[in-house]
This record gives structure tokens, sequence and C-alpha cells, in this order.
């Protein structure tokens, strides 16, 4: 089983998306996968339940039956400094309407968790109840993946530096940096090489003092670069101009910090999966247009969507004919990035 998770302090840059569509494409390659919203804004949750997240009645039940994992659930046990594995054995996830594909839902309490886990972090001495926040953490999610069986967790973060992003990012196995090109994130992409290894660091002296055992060796797989506009099949020259900046920022500062922490795949590791792409970018997405809203209705992914889908959102003709075209080449994007982590992910193997 392997924890991927989907992180950039820089918001509204594709993560929830990225996570969402990239999640599907390993369903359909064979692999049992839960995406775990751990924003609380649980906008991926918002994304699978579509028009039933609008509904108060079916939030309530959902929330309130007992059987369902949520991060409701869920961070009670935690910060009551329980490992939730009566909850991990017995609960059940939501199955998305697509095999082999979860959702353990978010949750508002995980902004409680982000404090408590922010707090715990900085103990210098026993308190054994702030540590047991800490490792109770990624031992419920271990104990839920080992309960279904998952062979991965793709985890989508929320755009903050609170503690909750600090303890899920270096505890996974691998995560990925979702892109958009322009300035903000150019910028971005600097100071996460500062605060990764902040957090490694910080998580070393964690351990020294406390004698807690925790992961804080997450491999970098790359970027995805996303939301630029095409001109005759390549990002038009201001994107492209952007996209450069960032491999480069990428290549030079980014990778260069990490690999003094051990937390990077190699970039010949890296080249002998992805052919058709510079290290480290993982794939170029570009803008979805129309279809992200038509995606958005029809509660699944861009490169899933049909002509019965198509003909709903009022499109006919030529609008049709180009939307369909766009389909194929997302799905052909998403098969070949899916298969691309499954490989480095492999290659790579840790466990
Ligand atoms: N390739 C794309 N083309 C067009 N729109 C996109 C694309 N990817 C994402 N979007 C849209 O951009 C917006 C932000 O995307 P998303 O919510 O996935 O970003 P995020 O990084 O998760 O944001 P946050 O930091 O708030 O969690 C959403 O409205 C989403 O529908
Ligand atoms: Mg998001």
């Amino acid at each position: 089983m392997k924890i991927i998770s989907f992180f950039n302090h820089k918001g509204g840059v594709s993560k929830t998306t990225t996570t969402y569509n990239l999640g599907w494409a390993l369903s359909r390659l064979g692999k049992k996968v839960l995406l775990v919203d751990l924003d609380p804004q649980c906008n991926l949750t918002g994304l699978v339940l579509a028009h039933q997240a609008i509904d108060d009645d079916f939030m309530n039940s959902f929330y309130q039956n007992r059987n369902n994992l949520t991060f409701d659930a869920i961070v009670n046990k935690i910060i009551d400094g329980a490992i939730g594995s009566e909850l991990a054995k017995d609960g059940s996830i939501y199955p998305i309407d697509q095999e082999n594909l979860f959702l353990l839902a978010g949750s508002l309490k995980l902004s409680e968790l982000d404090s408590q886990v922010t707090a715990a972090l900085k103990i210098t001495s026993g308190l054994p109840i702030l540590g047991k926040i800490i490792t109770g953490f990624f031992d419920t999610l271990e104990n839920i993946a080992k309960y279904q069986d998952m062979d991965y967790l793709l985890l989508d973060l929320s755009p903050s530096i609170g503690g909750l992003n600090q303890l899920a990012l270096m505890g996974s196995d691998y995560f990925i940096v979702p892109t958009s090109p322009d300035y903000f994130c150019l910028q971005a992409i600097h100071s996460l090489s500062k605060k990764i290894k902040e957090w490694h660091l910080e998580i070393n002296a964690f351990k020294q003092t406390t004698k807690i055992n925790i992961k804080n060796n997450p491999l970098f797989l790359g970027t995805i670069q996303q939301r630029f506009r095409l001109r005759n099949s390549a990002p038009t020259k201001a994107f492209e101009k952007w996209i450069e900046q960032i491999r480069n920022a990428v290549n030079q500062t980014l990778v260069p910090q990490l690999q003094t922490i051990n937390c990077t795949i190699g970039a010949s590791d890296f080249s002998k999966v992805i052919t058709e792409n510079l290290p480290y970018d993982l794939a170029q997405i570009p803008d979805f247009n129309t279809l992200i809203a038509i995606s958005q209705r029809s509660q699944k992914p861009v490169f899933l969507l049909e002509e019965k889908d198509l003909k709903e959102a009022k499109q006919f003709g030529s609008a049709e004919a180009t939307s369909k075209e766009k389909i194929e080449d997302f799905k052909s994007l998403f098969e070949r990035l899916g298969c691309a982590i499954i490989d480095l992910t492999q290659s790579n193997d840790k466990k």
C-alpha cells in the first residue's frame, strides 16, 4: 500500500481536481484506491457527493451513520488519543460509482485536529496524549487501508502550512505538487523548498525528544502543470514562460533542497518511466474549459464524459465533436499518468 499526498500551499492549483481524476485513472488500471479528503473545506467530498452534498438530510445521515467512516468520527477518536482500529475494521467507506474507488469524507473537524497536531508536534517532553494524536493519525489511516485492502491512499491536502499538513505530507510515501502557470505559483515553489526542509527538521527533533517513531521521508514524484491554454496543441507563449520558470525553480531550488533530506526520487528513475517530459514534469494538463462544469454535474472525471453528458449540457454539432476529441485526449493523458505513477511507485518501492 502506498500513500501519495497532493500538496502545494498555493491555493486553487488543482490539488483536489487532480486527486479525484488520478484516483479514477488508477482504479481503472485495476488498483484499489481510497481518496482521502484532508481539507476542512471538504471540496473533494463535495466533488464526489455532488448534489447530495447540498442536501442537509443526506449530509446529516451521512455523517451521523455510525457505520460510515468519515473524518467526523475519526477526528474525535484521534483527539481522544485512540487509534480508530475498531472504526477501521467495522466501518464502511463510501463507494464511488466506479469499481475499486472509495472516499474517506472530510469534515470541518479537521481544523480542530490541525490545531491539536500543531501543538503536539511542538512538545518537548512527556505528554503522552499529545504523542498519541500524532501516531493515531497514520495508525488509523493504515488500519483502514489494511482492513479495506487498499493499494493507494491519495491524500488531498488543504492549502495551508499547519501541523496536519506537516504530519500528513511528511508521513506519506510520496508526494506530488500540482502547479499553475503563474507568478504566485513560482513564488510558492521557492517557499515550499524551505518549508518542507523545516518540517523535516522539526519532525526529527520531535522524534528525538519523544522517542516516538514516525515517518519523515516522503519522496517527491514531480509536478503536474495545470490549466494553461493551448494553441496548435502547445501551451501559448505566455503560459510557456511560466511553465519553464517553474520547471527551473523545481530543478534548481526545490529538488536540491529535498535531496539534502532524502525526499525525492532520482531524476534518472523519473526519466526511465517518463520519456516524453523532462524531470520532474509528471504531466501537463491543459484547461478543461467547459468540460469541468459538465464533469462536476455528471459526477465523473472529464475524461469519462459520454455523449449523453454532453447532450444534457446542450452541446450539439461542432461543439459536441470538439468536446469528444478533447475527452479522448484527456483519457489518454490520464491513462499515461496513472501508468507512470504505478511504475514510479513500484520502482522506488520502499516496503
Ligand atoms: N485543468 C483544469 N482546467 C480548468 N479548470 C480546472 C482545472 N483544474 C482545476 N480546475 C478548477 O480550478 C479550481 C481550483 O481547483 P481545485 O479546487 O482542484 O484546486 P485546489 O488546489 O484543490 O484548491 P484549494 O487550494 O482551495 O484546495 C476549481 O474550480 C476547479 O474546478
Ligand atoms: Mg482543494
